[in-house]
């Protein structure tokens, strides 16, 4: 089988993207618009950049209509936000901030997410979150203005934030963050099934 996306449906690639680039780790990102409202919202199209300097990178979609997504305007409005990792425990509060909720609406009431303050960057981290990396915005790549357009966000990371209990023998350990994946469709893995390979020494 063999798909053309010029001749396909944004739908049909988006189900392909999403259905076969996985699992994709979860930033579930916090910024604040240019007079202060809050807002909190996950995106799985979400990696690492850069280490030196430390870059993280996601990006929110245009809507159906074209619009923007807040997340994107309010980085646009004030350059900061937070990206909050999110362990299986919090799940079920992260989907619910997934809602297309009316800009004005503060997604951290919403779901009931605590917000405690960041140290550099206006946006709030989750309390809850076991990471949190407060960023500033270092550039965004739009890639259109059609429905689905990514807009790649890239921040450089200011300060991280690590749970002292994920924390064993002096690193983080990733079975206690215990992070979730999203999958195709509404589904989602955790991290328990691992195996381990050496890299070829060379
Ligand atoms: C787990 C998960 C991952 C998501 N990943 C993305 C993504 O990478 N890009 C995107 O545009 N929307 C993504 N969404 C949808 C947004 O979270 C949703 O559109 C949200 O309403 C955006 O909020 P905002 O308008 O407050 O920025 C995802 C939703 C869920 C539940």
């Amino acid at each position: 089988m063999e798909i053309s996306p010029e001749s396909s449906s944004n739908q049909d690639i988006y189900k392909i993207l999403i259905g076969t680039v996985l699992p994709r780790p979860i930033a579930w990102v916090s910024s604040v618009d240019i007079s202060g409202n809050l807002n909190l919202a996950p995106f799985s199209f979400f990696t690492v950049a850069s280490v030196n300097p430390p870059i993280l990178c996601f990006s929110p979609l245009l809507q159906e209509d074209s619009i923007e997504k807040d997340t994107l305007v309010n980085i646009k409005q004030t350059a900061e936000f937070v990206v909050n990792i999110v362990s299986h425990g919090l799940a079920q509060t992260m989907n619910r901030t997934s809602g297309s909720y009316p800009s004005h609406v503060n997604e951290f009431d919403v779901a009931g997410v605590t917000a405690k303050q960041s140290t550099l960057v206006r946006p709030p981290c989750v309390a809850d979150s076991l990471v949190n990396f407060e960023c500033k915005l270092q550039q965004i790549i739009s890639f259109g203005s059609e429905p689905r357009a990514g807009n790649l966000v890239l921040g450089r990371v200011c300060t991280i934030h690590i749970h002292p209990d994920i924390v064993k023998n002096g690193e983080v350990d990733f079975r206690s963050l215990d992070a979730i994946g999203r999958l195709g469709g509404n589904m989602y893995s955790t991290i328990r099934d691992c195996f381990e390979m050496e890299r070829p020494a060379i």
